[in-house]
């Protein structure tokens, strides 16, 4: 039965949807049918003559009744409806000008991207007055989401997130991690140096921070502790770039500090992260390491979650742990009172107060969560 447009007394905004759907649905109905000029003009009649037309019966039969709460609404939808209608008898008269196509997508439950897809494959052809795919633009960077993902497991935890400046002080970057002045272990860390910095004390210099480890001095010294945070960030080094080194890479760090943080919780912590992160069924292990701002430090491991800690896949050796079964995934340790001496005055007494931090490469999780081969990749 051909459709009519019922009198509104319903303004609800379930009503309306569902009259203006039965009223679009009959639309694309009549439009697919339309073969030839005569049923055409027929159509264009029917749906946007001025006396009558159904376009004008919607401004009638729904606008003028509107209730005022509802009249911007209403206008809203059947501005609408007109565009589609316009849309829909421009359409039609398009379809049987070009005979070779299948004429009408007669179900409306049928797609207009399955009804091209449809054509093009019966026709050999395509029509191209149909609208396009249209494809989501873009996605989230694979280094951001496996960054999101990590600070994630961390708020679960009861962390939150602090940020600092990737342009920092010689001061925050490495003497408040207690990194003394022309100590030998500031050259693990190729710093990029700001220009004409030299008429300043050292502390003062400008760099490209080196690591997200100047963000636990910079939020210590504004909260007091008890303190849970995870601070993701770029980071850059004076590294030539290669498969797995890049001059800007990302990190992100942990800290938590309270009264009676043992090595025990740090261990904890990071497992479940882990555990989070890889899968339930990976193990981690921790090795002796060095850091100038923990003491004692580790490097932890995972158990490699590529080939189940084998070394092995199938017949070939297992390239990302390097046969070893194991996945150096970050450095971390128990806060040195040294570095507490800095934010003494704000309650980090290292005589009261005790905490952890670690710190890991979100470029390096990626590439090994995403089996990618070559950082240089990603940017
Ligand atoms: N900042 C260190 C680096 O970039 C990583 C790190 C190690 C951070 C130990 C920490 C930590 O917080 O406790 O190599």
């Amino acid at each position: 039965m051909a459709y009519t447009v019922p009198k509104l007394t319903d303004y609800s905004r379930a009503a309306l949807d569902r009259a203006v759907s039965e009223l679009l649905s009959a639309l694309g109905n009549e439009a697919s049918k339309v073969k030839d000029e005569s049923e055409w003009k027929t159509f264009r009649d029917r749906w946007m003559a001025r006396k009558n037309g159904v376009l004008a019966q919607v401004n009638d039969l729904w606008l003028k009744g509107a209730p005022k709460e509802v009249k911007r609404e209403a206008g809203q939808k059947v501005n609408l409806i007109k565009e589609q209608v316009e849309q829909a008898v421009a359409g039609a008269k398009i379809r049987y000008q070009i005979p070779i196509l299948p004429t009408a997508r007669v179900n409306s439950e049928i797609s207009e991207v399955d009804f091209q897809r449809d054509a093009f494959a019966k026709s050999g052809r395509v029509d191209i007055t149909l609208p396009g795919i249209r494809r989501p633009i873009g996605a989230e960077h694979p280094v951001i989401k496996t960054m999101h993902e990590i600070v994630s497991v961390f708020q679960k935890l009861g962390y939150s997130v602090a940020e600092g400046p990737v342009v920092e002080t010689d001061y925050y970057n490495f003497e408040a991690l207690n990194f003394p002045p022309n100590h030998p272990a500031r050259d693990t860390q190729d710093t990029l140096f700001i220009a004409g910095q030299q008429a300043k004390p050292q502390r003062e210099r400008l760099l490209l921070r080196t690591h997200t480890s100047p963000v636990q001095i910079r939020t210590m010294e504004k909260m007091h502790p008890p303190l849970r945070i995870v601070i993701p960030g770029q980071v850059h080094r004076n590294d030539p770039p290669d498969a797995s080194h890049s001059p800007m890479f990302h990190q992100i760090e942990g800290l938590a500090v309270d009264t009676n943080i043992t090595f025990g919780d740090l261990k904890g912590t990071l497992d479940h992260a882990m555990k989070a992160l890889f899968g339930s069924s990976v193990k981690t292990h921790f090795r002796p390491s060095f850091f100038p701002f923990t003491e004692p430090s580790a490097e932890m491991f995972v158990s490699c979650f590529i080939c189940g800690g084998s070394g092995r896949r199938g017949a070939e050796p297992c390239r990302p742990c390097k046969q070893t079964g194991w996945i150096e995934i970050l450095g971390c340790g128990m806060v040195d009172p040294n570095v507490f001496e800095f934010v003494k005055e704000n309650g980090y007494d290292p005589k009261k107060v005790s905490g952890f931090a670690f710190g890991m490469g979100a470029d390096r999780i990626a590439l090994l969560k995403y089996g990618v081969d070559d950082i240089q990749l990603f940017s």
